[in-house]
């Protein structure tokens, strides 16, 4: 067991069978537990927190029926949350935001996250993760609004990775999505490119008119960048989630891994589910 740097280890308890991953645990601040399955069932059953593997491996069980061929049927009454993570300029955490987001989410109720990006990086996620609690279904279409409710049925939440090109594509995202997140870096370079990104949004989103939100990614703490962005971003007229995602090497290095409950992550999904910030999200079953 290998606590982390100094501080008092939190009560969660990770299973990890990697290197990368006992790294990645021990800058979250996590135990971190190399060895096997068992083994980590042990101790979390001796230290009686059952945070972490126990409730990966329930959600294994789930999503393993929900990977079987027929549909779950729909007993959660529909979708509740359908939700595209846009951004025209590349990099600035789409895919980051939408796996986080979508493994906060299918620890509450089934999740699909839906990889429109023709790059594929959701769906590698999946590959080399595959206890994620969620499921991954690669679909980069521009008839994707159309497929969705196909693709989608049996899920709760629904959450939609984009590409940085192929317009199309996120035009289809955005008619499809009730709540549309954008990621952006607070620097002036990164806010001045947001311009093509809201006309296609106030185009595409026009039918459906999804809630459009930006989240400051990739912040970096004890600057000012942040609050200078929301200046900037409140004199255009766009609403800034109070959550911000940190630029933090545990993001970057989490590639391929089981995102950890909770952190900035966990507080944006608390944010976006208050009823304040998304007047279309519904809390059933949450
Ligand atoms: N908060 C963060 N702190 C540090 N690194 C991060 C953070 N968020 C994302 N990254 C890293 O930044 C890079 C870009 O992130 P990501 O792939 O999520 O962006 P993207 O917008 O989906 O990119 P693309 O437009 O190419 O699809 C990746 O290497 C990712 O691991
Ligand atoms: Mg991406």
């Amino acid at each position: 067991m290998t606590p982390s740097r100094g501080r008092q280890p939190s009560s969660l308890v990770v299973a990890t069978l990697h290197e990368e991953a006992v790294a990645f645990c021990q800058r979250f601040g996590l135990i971190a537990i190399p060895g096997s399955r068992r083994l980590v069932r042990k101790v979390s059953e001796v230290l009686g927190v059952v945070r972490g593997e126990r409730r990966l491996a329930s959600h294994s069980a789930r999503d393993r029926s929900i990977r079987a061929d027929a549909p779950l049927s729909t007993a959660h009454g529909g979708l509740v949350i359908q939700l595209a993570v846009v951004n025209l300029k590349g990099g600035v955490g789409k895919t980051t935001t939408a796996v986080h987001l979508a493994a906060s989410l299918g620890r509450k109720a089934p999740t699909l996250l839906v990889d429109t990006d023709p790059q594929g990086s959701a769906s590698r996620w999946a590959q080399l993760s595959p206890e994620l609690p969620y499921r991954t279904v690669a679909y980069p279409h521009h008839n994707l609004k159309t497929r969705l409710p196909g693709l989608a049925q049996g899920y709760q939440h629904v959450v939609l990775d984009t590409p940085p090109g192929h317009i199309a594509i996120v035009q289809a995202a955005v008619a499809s999505a009730s709540v549309v997140l954008v990621p952006v870096e607070p620097y002036l370079m990164d806010l001045d490119r947001l311009a093509p990104t809201i006309d296609l949004l106030a185009q595409a989103g026009a039918q459906n008119n999804p809630d459009v939100l930006v989240l400051l990614t990739r912040v970096r703490s004890g600057t000012r960048s942040a609050r200078g962005a929301r200046e900037v971003l409140g004199a255009r007229g766009l609403p800034v989630l109070r959550s911000e995602i940190p630029l933090f090497e545990a993001y970057g290095w989490g590639y391929g891994l089981v995102p950890p409950d909770g952190h900035a992550y966990g507080a944006l999904l608390e944010e976006l589910l208050s009823s304040e910030v998304v007047a279309g999200v519904s809390h059933e079953s949450l």
